[in-house]
């Protein structure tokens, strides 16, 4: 039995988690495991309604009562501060110390990529963002706010510990992959937190023989993602790089639509999102794609022991992409709910 809690979240966010849900509850008949789904009331229209972001009691069951969490998508006009996405998505995934976000790239259709001559396979690679830490921390301020002489400052922390153990992940994934690993870092300019990882990266390296590891400044990657991104296998980054980096490498394949994520720390509840926003424009119009919220659920099956019924999703995601059954952003004609249906058939 796998325990599931939804937060579906802002905008679009429910429509793909209500299709990433059937497309879950189908394959658990089909592939004979059990699932038990909760929904999670957190978001803007909570927020605005009773001023709570994420309740401590909400926080807790999360924490102790789940196996994972899917999440959908959170922002939203009404709420310009965006505090609620700060407590509920930046709140997780800090209280809860999920270090590793792991988004995987990969190309299924040459059509969707903006690059000239790429076949579908050249672009297969796993970005590793360190999720706790960097600029993230939230440690900072402002002096003297709103006047000519306002200064804003923030912190980027990096420790030994969360370079070690997010490294330590990056090279046990190399080896179950390509066993290539890129490092990137601003460390020419950002000398104590990125010479650190540096550091840490160097020491480690001689633990995994097998795997050739390697740094890159990140303008220089994120340059080579574009002319040469079949050389990149599994990439980390601290928590902005490699936010940035995963948008520009989600650019290649087809973009946010696409890519899945997930949130995880060993032992601890996992968190699975689609990379993208909540779409405040599209909403209601069934133009959201699900195909990411629904990539992120197979992650979860994945990582849940459910390998045969994780790759049968991504293999119909893959050939829905490919025979155009999707929605309009990736040139189909069908709707969220269309998708999540010619899905679930494909499953059989
Ligand atoms: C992401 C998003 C978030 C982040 C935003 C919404 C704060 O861009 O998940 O990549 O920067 O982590
Ligand atoms: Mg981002």
């Amino acid at each position: 039995m796998i325990r599931i809690a939804l937060l579906p979240g802002d905008g679009i966010g429910s429509e793909v988690i209500t299709a990433a849900v059937q497309v879950l509850d189908h394959a658990a008949r089909r592939f004979d495991f059990a699932i038990e789904t909760k929904w999670f009331d957190l978001g803007a229209d909570r927020y605005l309604r009773t001023g709570e972001t994420l309740p401590e009691a909400e926080y807790c069951s999360l924490r102790d009562d789940f196996d994972a969490i899917l999440l959908g998508a959170f922002g939203d006009p009404r709420v310009p501060s965006n505090i609620h996405a700060k407590d509920i998505l930046l709140g997780l995934r800090q209280r809860l110390d999920l270090y590793v976000n792991l988004r995987p790239v990969k190309l299924h259709d040459a059509r969707l990529c903006p690059l000239k001559d790429r076949a579908a396979g050249e672009i297969d690679m796993a970005i590793v963002r360190e999720n706790t830490e960097s600029v993230y921390v939230g440690i900072g301020g402002s002096f003297k706010l709103g006047t000519v002489d306002e200064i804003a400052q923030n912190m980027m922390l990096s420790s030994r510990k969360g370079c070690d153990r997010i490294l330590r992940f990056s090279f046990d994934l190399a080896r179950k992959r390509r066993g290539r690993l890129v490092l990137c870092d601003k460390a020419n300019a950002i000398e104590s937190a990125h010479g650190l990882w540096r550091r840490a990266l160097a020491e480690l390296a001689p633990q995994y023989p097998d795997v050739e590891a390697r740094t890159l400044y990140a303008d220089v990657a994120a340059m080579q993602m574009v002319t040469h991104p079949h050389q990149f296998d599994v990439v980390v980054g601290d928590n902005m790089i490699g936010d940035i980096l995963s948008d520009l490498a989600a650019a290649l394949v087809g973009g946010l639509g696409l890519a899945p994520s997930s949130s995880t720390h060993p032992g601890r509840v996992a968190m699975y999102e689609p990379v993208h926003g909540s779409a405040p424009d599209i909403v209601g119009t069934g133009k959201a794609n699900p195909l990411a919220a629904i990539l992120s659920a197979a992650m979860l099956l994945r990582d849940f022991g459910q390998v045969a019924a994780a790759d049968a999703i991504d293999t119909a995601c893959a050939e829905s992409v490919r025979a155009r059954e999707t929605t309009p952003d990736l040139g189909g004609t069908r709707t969220t709910t269309q998708v999540a249906e010619l899905l679930c058939r494909a499953l059989g």
